[in-house]
């Protein structure tokens, strides 16, 4: 414990140092933090205030791509509330309990509006604020709205002007018994003497099952009460002061809720303080009355306190951007900010299951989130992912299961294999421990073995399905007989590829943990995608074959082969999603999911006909447009060249979609920000370095800055990428020889240790691929083609 004490000491020092010679000593890093980024045209980042990984996040919610609450695309307001996600691609998520602010026509409260639909007004567009901690926008009405917020609550001030457009003075606030996708079942209100509203509501999960209750308790200061009551559909009245509503029939949904009219203060301010739990109405009473205290509820200081902590989360990676754009470095500041929206803490919130281990809860989904976003914050926030890990390990031994996918207090649907297991491996390869605890890793061992070897009854949310047929013919039949357990019935190539690393990773925890035998067994399992490799099969675009032969293919229970067309759900072709159009791959075509293989790229590149082949493939791929880089799947192939040899592939394919496919504007974003997903992979990126998550690997490559430090909030050691001829304008983007802590170093890729010993890379760029990296030595390791004698070689 004490030499944790110390390291923390000394991290503080080692901060300030650090601090003077990023950057710029006099560059506030939230300055380089825009939240607007990926708000517009299906990004759906969150766009409004809210601490690192915060429950309560306050924003305007709108009627147009609200899946976040906010668009910049232009519609219309609809309240103000206080929970969400970030990025996601479900139904639009959370939104409970919005306020919305409105002087009513001659202060009658016959003459104010209501229902979502009669009181929606646009915003000024050139009135939109946002920075961490804070958001702010004025409606058409001029009544303008700026928030901030705690851990569990959310401060608002609703500015009033002193002629409203219309012949009253009161301002008046609503509070709406509803959700962003209108999935309230019941819900109750009551409001008392002092205009404290408290209540909940039964909502359905934005992509689960299920369904879960929301409480809230909101308070107004400011201003003297004129009236107040409940309102049902378009109507109001000053009695009774509470109500139980239900979901109304069909298609009639009921809207309801609460409302307060104010005497007009002079400075035309009314505040309100909404507190936000999963457990009671008066837990989100006292989360309130803890987090903004007293009576004069300090706004300034609020913000300042969560400015600070977003201060000390970024500050923990510093850059000497060497001239390059003021966009990309807002660009990469702003997807580290975006990294640390999701999983949230609800830790004390959750009413599942009493313990005194973290909860965390939208995890939306690990499908996207194992990839880089989870491995991005192993490494910039080590201690944070240490405690989202044990809350895996926790909601396993309390659920049964380890999540795909978990929102609001919910099981969400599982997209491709048991991607926790990856997760979980990929924290244990990289020795992931924490001042707060460690991990159990016995535990982390017991869930994972779990998810491979007994199937759940319902695997649409959990676990795998098929494990009959997994087992028996060694991968997923198109059309099994599964009479064990029920999902969807489809992916059936995709799912054998995602279940073969997943059982890689078993494998991998088995040996650390020194289980020999399962780690025979599941290395023996890992192999299973080998068994839909067909040789024969072609793929034509338009009727002109592209030249490949030997592509994955669904397989029957009784050895048949089945068929997709290779290019079959890639964006040549049509979308394939667990409801729409599923198919045996899932989001994404054979083409793509060829290279799914994240521990055998070895043993593919021999199975595609050797290096050239197999870079020919990959070229085709990010060539002919079958790739989409907005959906995760297409993450790994930019940097598969390295295991050829070619390092400097891999960093043209970086810069090619970098800015053009993720720059710093509104629609800067080419698919779900996924809760940060798509942003680690562009800061990784820039980094110059990225990730194989579940393997100790890291594949270098040039990076977009000068130099970039990340200090290890663990140890305390800062580790530095430094490039040596570094140019702005990306003509020197090949690496032509690096030196590790001084040493010549010619691996092209590097393992964790670089991170949490502090270690100094420094790369040599020039204008044209070097030598570097491309011995087959200097590859990172994966499995061969070999599979140990059970079954067919390759
Ligand atoms: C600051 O960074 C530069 C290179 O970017 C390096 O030469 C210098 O030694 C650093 N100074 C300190 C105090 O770390
Ligand atoms: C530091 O930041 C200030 C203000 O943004 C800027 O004017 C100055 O050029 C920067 N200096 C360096 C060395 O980047
Ligand atoms: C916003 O609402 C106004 C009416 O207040 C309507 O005319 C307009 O079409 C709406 N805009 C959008 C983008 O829905
Ligand atoms: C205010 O305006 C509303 C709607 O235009 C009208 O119904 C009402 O009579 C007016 N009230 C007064 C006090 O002028
Ligand atoms: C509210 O709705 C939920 C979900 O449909 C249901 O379980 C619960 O019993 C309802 N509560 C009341 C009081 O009707
Ligand atoms: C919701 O609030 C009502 C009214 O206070 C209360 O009777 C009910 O128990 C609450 N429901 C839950 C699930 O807390
Ligand atoms: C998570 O929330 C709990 C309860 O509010 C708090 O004690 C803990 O410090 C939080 N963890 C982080 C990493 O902020
Ligand atoms: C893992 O971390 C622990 C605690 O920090 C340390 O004692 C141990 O040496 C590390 N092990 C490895 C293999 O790095
Ligand atoms: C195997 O099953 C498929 C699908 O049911 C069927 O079309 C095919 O004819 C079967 N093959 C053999 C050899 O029975
Ligand atoms: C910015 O990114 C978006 C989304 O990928 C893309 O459509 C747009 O063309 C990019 N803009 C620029 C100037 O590259
Ligand atoms: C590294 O590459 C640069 C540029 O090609 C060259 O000038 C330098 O001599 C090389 N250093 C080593 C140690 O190979």
């Amino acid at each position: 414990m004490a030499s944790i004490l110390m390291q923390f000491a000394l991290l503080s020092l080692l901060h300030l140092v650090a601090s003077q010679n990023s950057t710029n000593s006099t560059t506030d890093v939230l300055t380089l933090v825009n939240q607007l980024i990926g708000t517009d045209n299906g990004g759906n980042v969150f766009a409004g205030a809210t601490r690192p990984y915060g429950m309560a996040k306050a924003v305007a919610d709108v009627d147009g791509q609200n899946t976040a609450g906010f668009s910049t695309d232009g519609s219309n307001v609809t309240g103000f509330s206080h929970m969400h996600d970030s990025g996601t691609g479900g139904n639009p998520s959370l939104g409970n309990f919005p306020l919305f602010p409105q002087v009513c026509p001659g202060d009658d409260i016959d003459n104010c509006k209501f229902q979502i639909a009669d009181r929606k007004v646009p915003y000024v567009a050139s009135s939109v604020k946002a920075t961490p901690g804070y958001f702010s926008l004025e409606l058409s009405t001029g009544i303008s709205a700026e928030m901030t917020v705690t851990e569990h609550a959310a401060l608002y001030h609703f500015t009033f002007p002193s002629s409203s457009g219309s012949n009253g003075t009161s301002p008046m606030i609503l509070l709406d018994l509803t959700d962003l996708s209108a999935s309230r079942q019941n819900a109750s209100i009551s409001i008392d003497s002092n205009g404290r509203m408290k209540g909940n509501g039964t909502f359905i999960p934005s992509f689960g099952s299920g369904s879960f209750v929301s409480h809230f308790c909101s308070d107004f200061r400011g201003a003297s009460i004129k009236d107040n009551g409940i309102w049902v559909n378009a109507r109001a009245g000053s009695e009774p002061k509470e109500i139980f509503v239900t979901r109304g029939i069909n298609l009639f949904y009921l809207e309801s809720g609460g409302w307060i009219q104010f005497d007009r203060p002079a400075n035309g301010v009314v505040s309100a303080r909404v507190g936000v739990s999963f457990v009671s109405a008066d837990q989100a009473c006292s989360n309130a009355e803890h987090e903004i205290p007293g009576d004069d509820w300090d706004f300034a200081s609020i913000k300042k306190s969560a400015e600070d902590a977003w201060r000390d989360k970024l500050n923990v990676v510093s850059i000497d951007a060497g001239g390059a754009s003021q966009d990309l470095q807002t660009g990469f500041y702003s997807a580290i900010y975006r990294t640390m929206m999701s999983p949230q803490n609800y830790t004390g919130e959750n009413p599942l299951w009493q313990s005194s281990e973290p909860y965390y809860d939208s995890f939306y989904c690990i499908w996207d989130a194992f990839r880089s976003q989870l491995p991005f914050l192993t490494i910039v926030d080590p201690i944070t992912l240490t405690s989202m890990v044990r809350s895996l390990l926790n909601t396993y031994k309390h659920v049964g299961w380890l999540p795909d996918c978990r929102m609001s207090l919910c099981k969400g649907f599982t997209q491709g294999g048991s991607n926790a297991d990856v997760v979980l491996t990929d924290a244990y390869v990289k020795n992931l421990t924490s001042p707060d605890g460690p991990i159990d890793w016995e535990l982390a061992y017991e869930a994972v073995l779990n998810d491979a070897e007994n199937e759940p009854l319902d695997w649409s949310v959990e676990g795998r399905g098929g494990l009959q047929s997994w087992k028996r013919l060694n991968y997923i039949p198109v059309l099994d007989y599964d009479y064990l357990g029920f999902g969807t019935n489809s992916r059936s190539i995709s799912r054998t590829l995602e279940y073969s690393y997943d059982d890689y990773c078993l494998a991998t925890l088995a040996k650390g943990l020194g289980k020999n035998d399962d780690h025979t067994k599941y290395l023996s399992r890992a192999t299973n995608w080998q068994n839909l490799w067909k040789d024969d099969t072609t793929s034509s675009i338009n009727g002109k074959d592209t030249g490949f032969t030997g592509f994955f293919q669904p397989k029957y229970l009784n050895g048949t082969w089945g068929y997709q067309d290779p290019i079959l759900c890639s964006p040549l072709d049509s979308f394939c999603s667990l409801t729409t159009n599923p198919q045996e791959t899932f989001e994404d075509s054979i083409w793509e999911y060829q290279f799914y293989v994240p521990h055998a790229i070895p043993g593919l590149i021999d199975l595609f006909g050797g290096p050239s082949s197999f870079l020919s493939r990959l070229d085709f791929l990010h060539t002919s447009g079958l790739t989409d880089i907005g959906n995760e799947p297409s993450f790994l192939t930019v940097f598969l060249p390295h295991y050829a040899g070619r390092p400097a592939l891999s960093s043209e394919l970086v810069h090619k979609y970098i800015p053009s496919y993720f720059n710093s504007t509104t629609t800067g974003l080419p698919g779900n920000d996924d809760t940060g997903a798509m942003a680690s992979f562009s800061a990784f990126c820039m980094m110059g370095l990225f990730p194989n998550p579940g393997q100790n690997i890291y594949f270098i490559s040039a990076p977009f800055f000068a130099s970039i430090s990340v200090t290890s909030p663990i140890t305390g050691k800062t580790a530095t990428m430094r490039t040596s001829n570094f140019d702005s304008g990306y003509e020197n983007i090949y690496v032509q020889n690096a030196t590790l802590d001084g040493v010549p170093y010619t691996k092209n890729w590097i393992d964790h240790s670089f991170f949490t010993e502090g270690k100094t890379l420094v790369l040599t760029v020039a204008g044209q691929e070097g030598a570097w990296g491309q011995k087959a030595e200097d590859a990172p390791p994966g499995m061969s083609g070999d599979r140990g004698g059970s079954g067919r070689m390759l």
